[in-house]
């Protein structure tokens, strides 16, 4: 028998000997990481520490298991990876999982009295609620964990990883995934206190707790660019660690090839940066590993010079007779375009807006972007775009087109993102076929349209992107990620469903309308041979296992990955959301 304090104690004892826990296991060796930092909290007495927690805690819940008593830490031990071994299972056997949450939010409570919020305070409330972005992914976590440094971060996790607490991690909470980015038990640590932009030579270091509107508006300042999202209001964390689509991604790839650096907080508190150099293994798991492997602290991204801005703006197109028009033009320009210009982006967006009264109506919603060059007189949108920007001349007039600061873009279309709706992302991939996009859009309008399309709040669109052999080859050129792309030869397209809705009550018949679109489209790419098994896992539904998607080559590089940074599989675990590494050993 063992009191559940006891366990709380020897958690709070280990604390002042916690690097112990994965140098133990013996696997964590390799010279080239940078070594622990210190905590910065040299002044915590341990004894006062601990007698808050007895008496806090307060539990004399009883744990009935055949475990030794005496191995959860006694002042001045080591808890080793073994001790943690016998803490899981512990934690298998206990009646409440909550109560593991419950320890460590009471430690990060008494260490981090102003960051730690539980149910109830207004820090809670303000912290865990305006930050999300869907409202389909609220959750309850135990306590909030809002950090303002890495030390705090690196803390942290020696807690959460000694007490076995369920934990997760949100930085902008663009994710539209239930429990991705929350935990409903445990502790969600909020990264918006995790700050900061420096402008360095060639390259710009950024704090995961920023938004991408903020990273631009840094580098516009300083008239430079760097791969990021194309909406400022989406996070940089969660973007970058699932690969993350730019207006630079014809020319330079995925916006994590573009990444210098990435620092990095391990299961067992290290601070340690992942590049070309040190720990690459861990830097390429993470170009695309997602939250795999550790919290990502910061990213360095490779910047360059912008000098005289970009051409770009929206371009809306509402007459439905030159749709066909519009599938030429896009898909010339993923075949054509888009490689002989690579310093060009096309969003191309088919949405249906429902409107109260009248029903609805369909909209091209297109962006066009083109990287201005030194010496070009009168900048426009160049022979690539060219056919795109001519398309009907009837609606070009509310075309916002123009020369601009390079993240003036993403902020004119972050402007149109919204909170707290209902909302839904899922994707899958084909090769470039002028006749399937068409047949793709009118699966989804048959589908979708005349079942959904005037419910109150509704907003449908499919998206096209594609992913040339150029843009695979520029991630090559930067070692290459995670995501198995290497193979093409030919240019594919992300196709992304996208759609928001006013009321929970019509969840459950638009999602299973959108699962229907999703499985006939699928099996209309296959029947024609042009289905690519990649799930873009920033966009994936829940259960299309992007990472799997990967291939086999990939996994396991990201298995032996996590194998060597997280031995004791804290991150594959004890979040237990987020896409995992498929085919780990059990937990
Ligand atoms: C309006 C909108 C526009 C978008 N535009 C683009 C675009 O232009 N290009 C593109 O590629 N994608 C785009 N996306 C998709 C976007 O990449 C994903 O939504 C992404 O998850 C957002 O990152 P985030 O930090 O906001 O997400 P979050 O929801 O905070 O996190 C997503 C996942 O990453 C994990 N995570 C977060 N921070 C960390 C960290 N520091 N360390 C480890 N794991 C972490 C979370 O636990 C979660 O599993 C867009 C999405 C939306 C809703
Ligand atoms: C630590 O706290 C204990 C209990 O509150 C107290 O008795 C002791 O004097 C403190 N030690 C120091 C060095 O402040
Ligand atoms: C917890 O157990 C101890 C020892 O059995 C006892 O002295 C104490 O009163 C108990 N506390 C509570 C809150 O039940
Ligand atoms: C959507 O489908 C309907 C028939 O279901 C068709 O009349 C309409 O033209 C389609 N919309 C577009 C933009 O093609
Ligand atoms: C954008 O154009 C400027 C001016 O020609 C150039 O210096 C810069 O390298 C270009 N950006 C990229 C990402 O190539
Ligand atoms: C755009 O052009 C159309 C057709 O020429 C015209 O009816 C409309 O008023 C114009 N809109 C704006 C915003 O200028
Ligand atoms: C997915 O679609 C949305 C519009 O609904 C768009 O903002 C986003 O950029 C698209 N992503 C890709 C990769 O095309």
């Amino acid at each position: 028998m063992v009191r559940l304090s006891t366990v709380a104690l020897g958690l709070l004892y280990g604390l002042s000997n916690i690097l112990g826990v994965v140098a133990d296991s013996a696997t964590l060796t390799d010279p080239a990481i940078d070594g622990p930092v210190g905590l910065g909290y040299a002044g915590i007495n341990m004894t006062a520490l601990l007698a808050a927690a007895e008496n806090e805690l307060g539990v004399n819940g009883t744990v009935t298991d055949n475990l030794p008593d005496d191995n959860y830490g006694a002042p001045g031990t080591t808890i080793s990876a073994r001790d943690l071994q016998k803490l899981q299972e512990l934690r298998k056997r206990t009646y409440g999982r909550g109560i593991f949450g419950a320890i460590a939010c009471l430690s990060l409570k008494i260490l981090f009295p102003s960051k730690t919020a539980t149910t109830g305070s207004s820090n809670y409330n303000q912290w865990n609620n305006p930050s999300f972005w869907s409202a389909t992914t609220y959750m309850a976590p135990t306590c909030v964990f809002r950090p303002t440094s890495v030390d705090d971060i690196s803390c942290a996790m020696k807690l959460i990883t000694l007490s076995q607490a369920d934990f997760n991690v949100v930085g902008g909470g663009h994710s539209a995934i239930k429990g991705w980015a929350n935990t409903e038990d445990g502790v969600l640590i909020i990264l918006s206190g995790l700050t900061g932009v420096k402008v360095k030579p060639g390259y710009a270091e950024v704090s995961t707790g920023e938004r991408w509107g903020n990273v631009f508006t840094v580098l516009d300042q300083n008239k430079l660019m760097a791969l990021g999202g194309r909406m400022s209001t989406v996070g940089v964390p969660g973007l970058v660690l699932g690969g993350g689509v730019s207006y630079l991604t014809n020319q330079l790839g995925f916006v994590a090839d573009q990444v210098k650096n990435f620092q990095v907080v391990l299961a067992n508190g290290w601070v340690v940066n992942a590049n070309a150099n040190a720990n690459a293994d861990l830097f390429r798991a993470l170009k695309g590993g997602s939250s795999n492997f550790g919290i990502v602290t910061r990213v360095d991204l490779y910047t360059w010079p912008c000098p005289r801005g970009v051409y770009s703006g929206q371009l809306y197109f509402s007459d439905t007779r030159d749709y066909p028009k519009m599938f030429d033009a896009v898909y010339k320009y993923h075949t054509v375009g888009a490689l002989a210009d690579t310093q060009t982006h096309l969003i191309s967006a088919f949405v249906y807006v429902s409107i109260p009264g009248v029903g609805g109506m369909h909209m091209g919603a297109f962006t066009a972007f083109r990287n201005i060059s030194g010496s070009e007189v009168n900048p426009g949108p160049g022979p690539a775009l060219q056919e795109i920007v001519d398309l009907n001349p009837t609606t070009k007039n509310t075309s916002t087109l123009q020369v601009r600061p390079y993240g003036t873009q993403a902020i004119e279309l972050g402007a149109g993102d919204m909170n707290g709706l209902r909302q839904d992302m899922r994707d899958f991939s084909v090769y470039a076929d002028n006749q399937l996009y068409k047949d793709l859009f009118q699966l989804w309008n048959e589908t979708m349209i005349p079942k959904h399309g005037s419910k109150a709040g509704f907003m449908g669109t499919i998206a096209f992107q594609p992913i040339t052999t150029k843009a695979v080859a520029a991630g090559t050129a930067r070692g290459g990620n995670s995501l198995g792309l290497e193979g093409n030869t030919k240019t594919m397209a992300i196709i992304n469903l996208t759609h928001q809705w006013g009321s929970a009550a019509d969840d459950a018949a638009i999602i299973a309308s959108l699962d229907e679109v999703l499985a006939k489209s699928i099996a209309l790419a296959k029947a024609r041979n042009l289905y690519h098994p990649y799930f873009y896992l920033n966009y994936a539904r829940k259960q299309d296992n992007p990472i799997g998607s990967y291939g086999t080559a990939s996994v396991n590089r990201l298995k032996a990955a996590s194998n060597f940074y997280d031995p004791c599989k804290i991150f594959q675990c004890r979040v237990p959301g987020g896409f995992k590494i498929p085919g780990m050993s059990s937990c």
